[in-house]
């Protein structure tokens, strides 16, 4: 049988790179993939045009404009209106133009800021945001929300299967290192090895350092991805509801943040001092997802967190030697 045409947005991410990464290992070699500059997903004209040349089979929406705390509160128009437009875009023309299969990318911070932990599926549109990325978080339930729509209207006339996945924080080659607008995993790998290179005594971490956060190395989330993709309709509507068809992707347990710098500064070399600055703000005590439905459904993360701190650094080291990635 010849295989499916598959169209990976946002093959240059993260995310996207390890979702091409795992389809290639599995042997698939049909892809179609467009960059960026060859195609903004935010031009719905230059979209529809792709969809109608192209006609992929599946697709894996992994394009997003994505970044940490600061990014979201200092670019908050751009989250919500970027990931928007990405997402009713690509999810729009790819129903008009017959794909049946589609996996929508979402993020764990589509849930309540006081959800009771850890956050299951269930949890979703019951409290308040995190005021802070708000603006992108409602912009991943409207793309749930897409799919879930499509699926009722369309899944008996057009045979539409559009699902979704909610990541916990990942980490992992293709991170994105930027002092200010990357998330904390990769700001610690630059910041401690910044720190063993100039022989710092000391490296300051923001708040107490008693948070806890939970981490997920990506080929294990693009290996969910597929996994996902790849499960019968029969299974996935048989472990998901038409108005609630989102499934979380986590890791299973978390660390403190102090618990975490420990594990880089062992990875990175760093053998100064770790210090907290308390005065500045902690966050949410503890953000963990339950990702019981999809280890029932057969997924499992398989690379541990020491693991893939030292695969992470290993990538570090080689995009800082080649000049590191800066936004
Ligand atoms: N990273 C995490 O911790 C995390 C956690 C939970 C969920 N997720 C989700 O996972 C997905 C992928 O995230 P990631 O970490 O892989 O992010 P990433 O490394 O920033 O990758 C996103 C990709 O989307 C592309 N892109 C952005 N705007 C675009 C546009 N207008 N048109 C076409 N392409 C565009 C980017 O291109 P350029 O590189 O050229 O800008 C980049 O290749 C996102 O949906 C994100 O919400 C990520």
């Amino acid at each position: 049988m010849s295989q499916p045409k598959i169209y990976v947005a946002g093959h240059l991410g993260m995310v996207g790179s390890a979702i091409v990464r795992r389809l290639r290992a599995r042997g698939h070699d049909n892809f179609v993939l467009r960059t960026l500059q060859e195609l903004d997903l935010t031009d719905q004209q230059a979209v529809n045009e792709f969809f109608a040349a192209e006609r992929p089979d599946q697709v894996y929406l992994a394009a997003a404009k994505v970044g940490g705390i600061h990014a979201n509160n200092t670019y908050p128009a751009e989250f919500i209106y970027d990931n928007l437009m990405i997402q009713a875009n690509v999810i729009h023309a790819a129903h008009t133009n017959g794909v049946r299969k589609l996996l929508f990318l979402g993020s764990s911070c589509i849930y309540p800021k006081l959800a009771p932990q850890p956050m299951d599926e269930d949890a979703l549109l019951t409290g308040k945001l995190e005021p802070t990325n708000e603006p992108y978080a409602i912009a991943k339930i409207a793309g749930i929300k897409m799919c879930e729509s499509y699926n009722r209207q369309y899944g008996e006339s057009h045979d539409t299967d559009y699902r979704s996945v909610m990541p916990t924080n990942l980490y992992g080659p293709g991170d994105n290192y930027h002092p200010e607008n990357s998330h904390v995993l990769p700001a610690l790998i630059r910041r401690f090895h910044e720190a063993k290179v100039s022989g710092a005594s000391e490296v300051v971490i923001w708040g107490t350092g008693t948070p806890r956060r939970e981490f997920l190395y990506v080929d294990d989330m693009a290996a969910a991805s597929v996994h996902v993709m790849e499960l019968d309709q029969a299974t996935y509507r048989a472990h998901t509801e038409p108005m609630r068809a989102h499934l979380n992707v986590g890791y299973g347990s978390d660390v403190s943040i102090a618990e975490l710098a420990g594990l880089v500064a062992e990875a990175t070399g760093y053998t100064g001092q770790i210090g907290f600055d308390v005065t500045k703000p902690d966050g949410s005590p503890r953000k963990l997802i339950d990702s019981g439905r999809l280890n029932t459904l057969g997924w499992q993360p398989q690379i541990g967190l020491e693991e893939g701190i030292g695969r992470a650094y290993e990538a570090f080291l080689k995009t800082t030697a080649a000049g590191a990635k800066q936004n």
